[in-house]
């Protein structure tokens, strides 16, 4: 199956995902998605209420079911951000790709650090050290966040500008 046209933002919970997201939406005239959003809309649930009642396995299969309805529906010229830990399963990498171009957004554990702290929305992050949860998650994802992705974009002191210029080049 071919590539769709949409720009899928990948990467770690604090990464930039939904803001650049919307940057991009609204500079480029696209339109903007965001899984969790999509689930919690759809579920009548917030994503941390999900984690507490049913599990995180529970939710990675609510992700995939997203990204099936996205599929179906023919989404096209979106800019689709997913949560941090969608790709960490199989069968959503397979559906990334078929969703379109996976842009990996990179920011190392300190910049997360610093971005997240304070952020009780994030169920995987909740009590304990920050620095080392961040750490033990991304060592065990980032070697799926490389294989999945098209292209990987170092977040930390850059305008949004210049992260549309590396992807354009990209995509060129
Ligand atoms: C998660 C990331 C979150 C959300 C959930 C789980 C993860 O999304 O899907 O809390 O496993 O990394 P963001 O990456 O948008 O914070």
């Amino acid at each position: 199956m071919s590539k769709r046209n949409n720009i899928i933002l990948i990467g770690f919970m604090g990464s930039g995902k939904t803001t650049f997201g919307k940057w991009i939406a609204a500079n480029k005239k696209m339109e903007f998605v965001d899984t969790d959003e999509l689930i919690e809309k759809e579920n009548g649930i917030t994503i941390s209420d999900i984690f507490a009642s049913k599990g995180e396995v529970y939710f990675r299969n609510l992700e995939t079911d997203m990204l099936n309805k996205l599929l179906e529906r023919d989404t096209q010229n979106c800019v689709i951000s997913v949560g941090g830990g969608l790709p960490v399963k199989e069968e959503n990498r397979e559906l990334l790709s078929q969703l379109g171009t996976v842009v990996y957004l990179w920011a190392d554990a300190d910049e997360l650090v610093k971005r997240l702290s304070g952020d009780n929305t994030r169920p995987l992050l909740a009590g304990g050290n920050l620095k080392e949860k961040i750490n033990t998650l991304m060592d065990a994802r980032k070697e799926i966040y490389d294989s999945v992705s098209d292209i990987k974009i170092d977040t930390k002191d850059i305008a949004f500008n210049d992260m549309f210029s590396q992807m354009e080049e990209f995509l060129q």
